[in-house]
């Protein structure tokens, strides 16, 4: 059994009440079920939230001692953390996909949110699907 670390960063705990026009009216816990229905065989949906900086930072350690695969909303950390920035290029330079997803298009949004400090160090970004965006990376990271 592989495991794919699924990390969700600041607010998004509050998915399904949080501006749902911009979200949806789906929770974290649709998300995992999405996800563990659309996995391949032999896949675990490891699903994670926090609000905590260090928390998530620490969880990318993980993906690297571990070699697990990640998919990372960093939410609001996106646009501004270079802490998570430098942890998350830990993940790709250990050779290990991590794939930055939103829910929304940011660069449909207000102008703070069209600069990700994550997007570069990232084998690859998918935005404004909704929860297809995770399952498309889920795709990605597990492929064959
Ligand atoms: C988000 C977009 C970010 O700008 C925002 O801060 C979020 C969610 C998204 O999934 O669309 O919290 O990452």
């Amino acid at each position: 059994m592989s495991t794919v670390l699924v990390l969700n960063g600041p607010n998004l705990g509050r998915l399904g009440s949080r501006e749902p026009d911009v979200y949806g009216a789906a929770n974290l816990d649709d998300l995992r079920a999405v996800l563990v229905a659309s996995a391949r065989d032999g896949v675990n949906i490891d699903l994670r939230q926090t609000d905590d900086e260090a928390e998530l930072i620490h969880w990318l350690y993980q993906a690297v001692d571990e070699r697990m695969p990640v998919i990372l909303n960093p939410a609001a950390f996106t646009h501004y953390s270079y802490a998570l920035r430098d942890a998350a290029a830990l993940v790709t330079k250990a050779g290990l996909p991590l794939i930055e997803v939103h829910i929304s298009n940011p660069h449909a949004r207000e102008t703070f949110r069209h600069t990700s400090v994550v997007s570069a160090i990232a084998t690859g970004v998918i935005a404004g699907l909704g929860f297809d965006s995770y399952r498309l990376a889920l795709d990605f990271v597990t492929q064959p």
